[in-house]
């Protein structure tokens, strides 16, 4: 029987801040406004090199350094978001490829901001069921650039950044204890984020309301998404707690989805807990979505608020609509020095980058000996058809 541990965690936050007070030059919102209606004082904003993936490898490479686990051990990698640069290849992939972790699987997963719920419980049934030994799981988004900056009633929520876990499959007893995962799509409409096609096709012609002002922007319905959260946070960890043979005395900590601080009272009120059980960081980082939990989770335990055989409940709520909840038994110490520089010049890094690029060049050399045409050349050929 193997046990499903979280042996390392690591997070990326972009260094551009952007405060309520900034947020309010480019809509007509106020610090005031915000503050007391969520929570959210700032929120980070990703540059233009800072992308979905590149946030997911930083994230990553700090979890398997804490894990002290090489990225050639890595069996797979699975990246929630909703974000992603392309929809192929996957962020998962171009993670893999900057790990370095030839020997793992990649693939990314969509349930929005409960995506880091849902990637967290596949990835505890696979090594559950023996399928794999490490995986990496990581929540990735870069929000700011799906978010139409004129919607003065969404803008405001949101923010980037990227938090990972290393589950490591153990035979002593411990780590996931318990998952419950949930869907109604009966509800999509409340939250969506529709795909923006690049293509040549006359779109409009075929499909009408994909030619909508805001196609490929997040929209929302504020007050319905408000009172899901509320119920979907308060079952799935009832469920959670049940399912592991627990009551709320034993829970030492909830680590929910940072979406509003409103929610959270709601949500404590309901559940007859104190509201210090939840670990915030939403006035901090805003909403980001599949990340925000191994985000705060992260700083949670840097906080020290987290101590072997302390229950934690992570729990998630947002587009779909989705929920979930998981139930870990937390049974690691931290190690004494925390990972906070850039990995990206890491010479580990730097020669699977090398190694990457050769073989890109490999393939092109063979391609070109072979006389099988460039895929530049493959367009034009398309094109004059
Ligand atoms: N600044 C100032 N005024 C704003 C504003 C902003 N950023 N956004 C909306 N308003 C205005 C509205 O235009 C409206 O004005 P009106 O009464 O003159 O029409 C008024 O504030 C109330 O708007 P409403 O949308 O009803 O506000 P609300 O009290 O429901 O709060 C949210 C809005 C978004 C903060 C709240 O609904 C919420 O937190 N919902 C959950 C969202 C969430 O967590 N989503 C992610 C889930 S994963």
């Amino acid at each position: 029987m193997k046990y499903a541990h979280i042996v390392g965690w690591g997070h990326y936050l972009p260094e551009r801040i952007l405060t309520n007070d900034g947020m309010a030059s480019i809509v007509d919102t106020s610090n005031e406004w915000i503050y007391t209606r969520t929570g959210i004082k700032e929120r980070r904003i990703a540059n233009q090199q800072e992308t979905t993936a590149m946030m997911a490898f930083e994230a990553a490479a700090r979890a398997l350094a804490v894990a002290n686990v090489h990225p050639m051990q890595v069996d797979m990698i699975i990246v929630a978001t909703s974000t992603p640069a392309h929809m192929f290849p996957s962020t998962a992939s171009q993670v893999q490829d900057y790990l370095g972790a030839s020997r793992a699987s990649a693939f990314d997963l969509s349930a929005a901001c409960t995506g880091f719920v849902y990637a967290l419980s596949m990835a505890a049934n696979t090594i559950q069921a023996g399928a794999a030994q490490n995986v990496v799981v990581i929540g990735a988004e870069t929000m700011s650039r799906v978010l139409d900056w004129q919607d003065r009633g969404t803008c405001i929520l949101f923010g980037d950044g990227a938090g990972a876990v290393v589950l490591k499959g153990l035979s002593i007893p411990g780590g996931i204890l318990a998952s419950t995962l949930g869907s109604d799509g009966s509800g999509g409409d409340l939250l969506s984020l529709p795909v923006a096609y690049h293509s040549p096709l006359p779109f409009a012609a075929i499909e009408p309301s994909l030619n909508g002002h805001n196609r490929g922007t997040l929209s929302m319905n504020g007050r319905q998404v408000f009172r899901f959260a509320t119920r979907v946070i308060v079952d799935s960890v009832q469920e959670v707690v049940a399912k592991a043979g627990l009551t709320m005395a034993d829970v030492a900590l909830i680590v929910p989805h940072q979406a509003n601080v409103r929610i959270i009272e709601t949500a404590a009120k309901r559940l007859k807990v104190p509201e210090e059980v939840f670990y915030l960081n939403v006035d901090r980082a805003g909403n980001t979505s599949a990340a925000s939990i191994p985000i705060a989770l992260c700083e949670a335990v840097e906080a020290g608020r987290l101590k072997p055989d302390d229950n934690v409940i992570f729990v998630g709520f947002g587009g779909g609509l989705t929920w979930g909840a998981s139930l870990v038994k937390w049974d690691v110490t931290p190690p004494e020095v925390y990972i906070a520089e850039r990995n990206w010049r890491d010479p580990r890094y730097v020669w699977a980058r090398v190694k990457s690029r050769m073989r890109r060049f490999g393939r092109r050399l063979e391609g070109w000996l072979s006389g099988s045409p460039t895929p530049e050349a493959r367009l034009r050929k398309t094109d004059k058809r």
